[in-house]
């Protein structure tokens, strides 16, 4: 195969099942699954895929060696850029003591203390961490600064190193405004989004008791949405509320973690362009009850599973964990599930050139040291991701 970019160009072969998640390939399923495939990158794209007897001529060639190969995983909700450590939390509500947002403070002050250097060195930690598990595409927010200096610097720190940025300056109220939450919603409307908008791509708000109630959700995301940012909500977390219904009102991208949902809250979602996106790593370190993914699929909402990254509530980077949880407590398929964590999450992220296999899309990809996907569920906690490209480049 000639490159019209007249970069080289490679075949990787010998892929005993290949997830292309284009149902006009393979086995016709959502994955579209090819048994015996092959995958040719041009640069940093895709440029064919298929069964490997059809593949092209091209300048290099990479055995898979009979192993599994599937999109590079898109975890569209972390929150990464922090300092300092909850182990003591963790312990103690492992000992019983109940989940709150009040938390989310004590990662407020190590994170207001660290230096820039320090906030780096942790996100980078992080993102590699996650890639050497398979994700390539990974979303992250400020949210534990709070402050217009803190909340900016973070989304600087992280726009250095992915383009899906989230404001969350509503995490909680600042415990400077502990006092005047609206003063702090003025805040957060104002001069913090003015300096936090030309790092970030989305405005998020945890609507929750204890953080940010309907009505100031819906404000904070209509100001950020007219300043150029899209939305995505933390909704329905802990407890039944308006969160789900002002995501699909708004058009949010994305409404996240929806744990407690009314029949009403599924409907709207079903009959939206929002995703749900579950993230079981929370639901697992809070012991909270799990979030029902069958309902929600089973009605026609579009699911993402992501890992919710984060030093309170999930301190998981790994989205074979997260696929595992999901398919053995929420009972979703492997196929499912591994959909979700892929095209699913890149639908979380309004994006068609990520989390599938097919030409065009980039070369972002994942070997699996099995021969299929459902391995990531059979075989809870192995690290089976050997290999990763990103952008057309081997990584790990
Ligand atoms: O997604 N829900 C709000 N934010 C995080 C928790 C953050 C924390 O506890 O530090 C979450 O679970
Ligand atoms: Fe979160």
């Amino acid at each position: 195969m000639s490159s019209p970019t007249s970069s080289p160009t490679t075949v990787i072969t010998n892929i005993a099942s290949l997830v292309t998640n284009d149902p006009s390939l393979g086995d016709g399923s959502p994955l579209g699954l090819i048994q015996d495939a092959a995958v040719v990158v041009d640069g940093d794209r895709i440029a064919w895929t298929g069964e490997s007897s059809k593949a092209p001529a091209t300048d290099n060639r990479v055995d898979a060696g009979g192993r599994a190969v599937i999109p590079g995983f898109v975890d569209s909700h972390s929150h990464l850029v922090f300092a300092g450590d909850r182990t003591a939390e963790f312990n103690a509500r492992m000992s019983g003591r109940a989940y709150s947002a009040g938390g989310i403070r004590t990662t407020v002050a190590a994170t207001r203390a660290a230096s820039d250097e320090e906030l780096e060195a942790n996100l980078t930690r992080y993102l590699a961490e996650a890639l050497r598990q398979g994700t390539t595409t990974m979303e992250t927010k400020s949210g534990y600064g709070l402050t217009v200096e803190d909340e900016s610097r973070a989304l600087r720190i992280a726009a250095r190193h992915t383009d899906e940025v989230t404001y969350l300056g509503a995490h909680i109220v600042s415990p400077d405004h502990a006092d005047d939450p609206a003063a702090y919603v003025s805040l957060v409307t104002g001069d913090m989004l003015n300096a936090c908008a030309p790092y970030a791509r989305w405005v998020d708000v945890f609507c929750e008791k204890g953080a940010f109630d309907g009505d100031q959700a819906r404000a904070i995301l209509t100001v950020g949405k007219a300043k150029g940012l899209h939305p995505r909500i933390h909704a329905n977390q802990l407890s039944y509320g308006p969160g789900v219904r002002l995501a699909v009102e708004l058009d949010a991208a994305s409404a996240d973690h929806c744990t407690h949902l009314t029949d009403a809250d599924i409907d709207a979602l079903a009959n939206s362009a929002t995703v749900a996106t579950l993230l079981p790593g929370a639901e697992f370190s809070t012991r909270a009850e799990w979030p029902n993914a069958r309902r929600l699929l089973d009605a026609g909402a579009t699911v993402a599973l992501s890992t919710d990254c984060n030093p309170g509530s999930s301190f998981t980077s790994s989205v074979p964990f997260c696929i595992a949880l999901a398919v053995r407590d929420m009972k979703m398929t492997p196929d499912e599930a591994l959909w979700s964590s892929t095209a699913g999450g890149a639908a979380a992220l309004r994006r068609t050139d990520i989390g599938r296999l097919t030409p065009g899309a980039y070369a972002d990809l994942a070997f699996l040291d099995a021969p299929s996907h459902v391995h990531l569920a059979y075989r809870p906690g192995v690290p089976l991701v050997t290999q990763v490209w990103r952008r057309g480049v081997r990584e790990v």
